[in-house]
């Protein structure tokens, strides 16, 4: 079997002539994603709620990167809209090649305290909003022959569940199962899905969670293997993994940027004796003189 060159080094990365539609852009993880993908040469269109504050500012920020940018104010929790706004888009600005599921919602109450009102929202963001927005982009992209890109915002919560976050651990787990069924329904139109589990990320989204924050922020540091929150910044390179010709054979799966929380059950390293060098320093490479 014979196969075309592969790009080499980072040309793999180029999203040259390739639009993402990211939803909730305005701020924290999706203005990251938004400027991150359109420094690897995509053009953007951008979502958030109507009135979103920051949501022309992320835009000034992707143009101001030499890339084209159009902004779709949109409640996305007007499931019935989502077919229309992907049409819209699709009129205006042409095919969508990547698309990220970022926006979400959060809430922190506990289980005899979730009312169906907060059910249903974060379900409608996280959940509802993420299927539809896709059921109709993937269309398109069959529909147009785009070997598209689609990756959903999860959590590690998907994984693990956090107490007080019932609704949002449902949600994220939720969208884990069906991003990977539109992996393997999309897959024979070469459309990758996968999606992308954050850790702790400094961003505004539990700002309104109603705790003390000082001593949350600080065990959640204690708990990470890396020692901090991550910045958005942070997640933006395993996103342009998934959304590059560098992860073409990657779908169906999941990409946990978490610094490490997942991977431990206990932060004992703060009970171990110092961490000691078990290298025998003399063994080291002879450098010259
Ligand atoms: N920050 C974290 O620690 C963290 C951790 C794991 C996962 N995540 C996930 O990352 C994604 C981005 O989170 P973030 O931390 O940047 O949050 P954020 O609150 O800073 O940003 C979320 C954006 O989504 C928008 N949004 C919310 N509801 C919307 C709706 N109905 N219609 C349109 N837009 C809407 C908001 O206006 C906001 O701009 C979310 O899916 C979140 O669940 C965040």
């Amino acid at each position: 079997m014979t196969h075309p060159p592969a790009p080499r080094g980072t040309d793999r990365f180029d999203l040259t002539g390739r639009t993402a539609l990211v939803t909730g852009a305005a701020r924290g993880l999706g203005r990251a994603f938004a400027t991150g993908l359109a420094a690897a040469g995509a053009d953007l269109v951008l979502v958030d709620l109507p009135g979103a504050e920051g949501l022309e500012e992320t835009a000034d920020q992707v143009r101001a990167l030499g890339r084209r940018c159009h902004t779709y104010p949109q409640d996305l929790a007007h499931t019935e809209q989502l077919a229309g706004l992907a049409d819209t888009v699709r009129a205006d600005v042409g095919p969508v090649h990547i698309l990220v599921n970022n926006a979400g919602t959060a809430a922190l109450e506990r289980c005899n305290e979730i009312t169906p009102e907060s059910w249903s929202r974060v379900m409608k963001v996280n959940v509802d909003a993420v299927f539809f927005l896709t059921q109709r982009v993937a269309e398109h992209m069959t529909a147009d022959g785009t070997p598209g890109r689609i990756i959903t915002v999860t959590s590690k919560n998907a994984l693990v569940a956090e107490a007080g976050l019932a609704h949002y651990n449902a949600s994220k787990a939720a969208a884990q199962l069906l991003t990977e069924t539109f992996a393997i329904e999309l897959a024979p139109h070469g459309i990758t899905a996968n999606t992308l589990a954050p850790g702790m990320v400094d961003t505004p989204i539990d700002g309104d969670f109603p705790l003390d924050r000082e001593p949350f922020e600080a065990a959640w540091r204690e708990r990470i293997p890396l020692g901090r929150y991550a910045r958005p910044d942070d997640c933006v390179g395993a996103l342009l993994l998934l959304a590059s010709d560098a992860g073409a054979y990657l779908t169906g799966t999941r990409l946990v940027v978490d610094g490490g929380v997942l991977a431990d059950q206990l932060p004992r390293m703060r009970w171990m004796p110092p961490y000691r060098n078990t290298v025998d320093d003399t063994a080291r490479p002879h450098t010259g003189d």
